[in-house]
């Protein structure tokens, strides 16, 4: 009893101590994480993204479109039902950063490769209410005209390859004649169609 009042009036060590004990709370969680067979083992097919994919990867990040979508489909049974299988460790290896997001201004992206056309999407990004009338999702237009010109692709498959993503140096050889003059829109759409396909139960 003695010991817990000296805590209680002591606000410095008080504060000391409760930090103490989240930081101990979050380690017992998060770094066994790491060493998890499940979360650092990919799952079957996982292959690191091609170049044009990969910049089209960076131009939904520039565009913000994780600000409205999430990437993450969760074991609840509304969820698989309209998205399919939930999402697993597994596929995000090779991600860095995720794109888990938290906000859902839109539906879930996880799986939504090979739910749409290309032209689909093309149209929709151009602008979404001529497929989808009621829809508040913004307008892309400009990914038609912005080409790529491939400069820094390289350099950004040997820095995810510093932090474990398995590039060869053919990929990364080949990096800027694959994307070099190809369209935003192309590879964005590139991007889109091959999320998810890996663990595809039912769309
Ligand atoms: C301001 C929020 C917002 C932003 C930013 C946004 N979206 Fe959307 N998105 C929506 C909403 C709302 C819908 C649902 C209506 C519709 O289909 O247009 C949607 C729908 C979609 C769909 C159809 C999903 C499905 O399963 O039917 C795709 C694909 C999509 N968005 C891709 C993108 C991409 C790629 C970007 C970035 C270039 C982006 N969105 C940016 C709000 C947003």
């Amino acid at each position: 009893m003695k010991g817990h009042d000296v805590v209680e009036k002591n606000i410095g060590l008080m504060t000391v101590l409760v930090i103490v004990a989240i930081s101990f709370g979050g380690l017992v969680q998060i770094v066994p994480q790491f060493f998890l067979k499940e979360t650092t083992t990919p799952v079957e097919g996982l292959m690191p993204l091609p170049a044009l994919i990969l910049e089209g990867r960076d131009i939904y990040i520039r565009e913000g479109c994780h600000v409205c979508h999430t990437q993450m489909v969760r074991p609840l049974r509304a969820e698989v039902e309209r998205y399919g299988h939930y999402s697993v460790a597994g596929e995000s290896v090779y991600e860095h950063p995720f794109l888990w997001g938290s906000k859902r201004t839109g539906p879930d992206l996880a799986r939504v490769g090979g739910r749409y056309s290309d032209d689909w999407h093309k149209v929709h990004l151009f602008n979404p209410r001529i497929v989808v009338p009621e829809s508040n999702m913004p307008a892309f237009p400009w990914l038609y005209d912005n080409k790529l010109d491939g400069k820094h692709t390289a350099a950004k498959m040997r820095a995810l390859r510093r932090v474990g993503v398995p590039y060869t140096d053919d990929d990364i050889d080949g990096a800027r004649a694959a994307v070099e003059g190809v369209t935003e829109m192309d590879a964005l759409v590139a991007y889109l169609q091959q999320l998810g396909i890996l663990l595809k139960e039912k769309r």
